[in-house]
């Protein structure tokens, strides 16, 4: 790649209007190499959309998504191939499928082999499979799921099942992952563990955008933080620029942001 000053991620003033709702609203955000910039806002701001209208499920009414310098086509499976991963809200795993297969299927657009390949099963199939399972499982030692390859997706617990989206959506050998909500339902612990994992994917050079409500878990992950308001940007920066400013203290209905979650006055020093 040609050396480039332009950020990783380029989103410039996107739309996405349903109707008469305007879901996101001219909103702009950068994400350059290894950072972790984390994304907030009330149920119903428009973080979900704003995701979907990055990796192309929307195609957003106005604005534009560059990627490495590239205007990203609003296709799902040429935004996964162009870098970009995701993980769902609700998570959306193959629950009759093992865990190990779950990774399998995420790293189908990085093999060469296509759809006749794998029906005749020529040699360049099997060194393909071989090769591909080899790194479903480095995945899965590096999620801590390795133990449990061969268990079906829908028996795991609800943390691990989070772990093997984050799993499955490294298999394609993303630049930038996007996570929404990847601690909802896990317990103190999980969540702390999923802090660790965010942090070695970022050591692995891959940037990150997180939406997510435990603020505890943003501010210590976040290089910068986004406050998404009705579909609108209101403010983005560290810990203390979002946490002092008044439009999100009343976006959060009048309580300090430390009052939407309560872990952080427990035990944050
Ligand atoms: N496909 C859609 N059609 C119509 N309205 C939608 C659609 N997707 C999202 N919305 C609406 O857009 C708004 C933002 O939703 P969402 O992005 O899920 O918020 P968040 O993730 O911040 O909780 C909501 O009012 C939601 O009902
Ligand atoms: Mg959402």
């Amino acid at each position: 790649m040609t050396t480039t000053a332009a950020p990783l991620l380029e989103v410039t003033g996107v739309t996405m209007r349903f109707g008469g709702l305007t879901a996101v609203n001219d909103v702009s955000l950068t994400v350059g190499e290894g950072e972790i910039i984390g994304l907030i806002g009330p149920n119903g701001a428009g973080k979900t959309t704003f995701f979907n209208c990055l990796t192309g499920l929307y195609v957003p009414t106005e604005g534009a998504v560059r990627f490495r310098d590239t205007l990203l086509p609003p296709k799902p499976h040429l935004v996964t191939q162009a870098g970009i991963a995701r993980t769902f809200q609700n998570i959306r795993l193959f629950a009759n499928m093992t865990v190990l297969e779950n990774v399998l299927v995420g790293r189908h657009t990085r093999t060469k082999e296509g759809i006749f390949s794998a029906i005749l099963r020529g040699p360049g199939y099997h060194r393909a499979e071989a090769q591909s399972r080899e790194k479903a499982m480095e995945l899965l030692e590096f999620t801590g799921l390795a133990e449990k390859a061969d268990h079906l997706a829908r028996n795991l617990p609800y943390g691990e099942q989070r772990k093997l989206e984050i799993a499955r959506a490294l298999a394609s050998e993303p630049g930038l992952l996007l996570l929404d909500e990847p601690t909802a339902g896990m317990n103190p612990q999980e969540t702390r563990a999923a802090e660790e994992l965010v942090f070695a994917i970022r050591d692995k050079g891959i940037s990150i955008l997180v939406i997510e409500h435990d603020m505890r878990f943003i501010f210590n992950l976040c290089d910068r933080t986004a406050v998404l308001v009705q579909g609108q940007k209101i403010v983005e920066g560290d810990r203390e620029t979002v946490q002092n400013d008044e439009r999100v203290i009343t976006a959060y209905l009048g309580a300090p942001l430390e009052g939407t979650n309560p872990a952080v006055t427990e035990s944050d020093q």
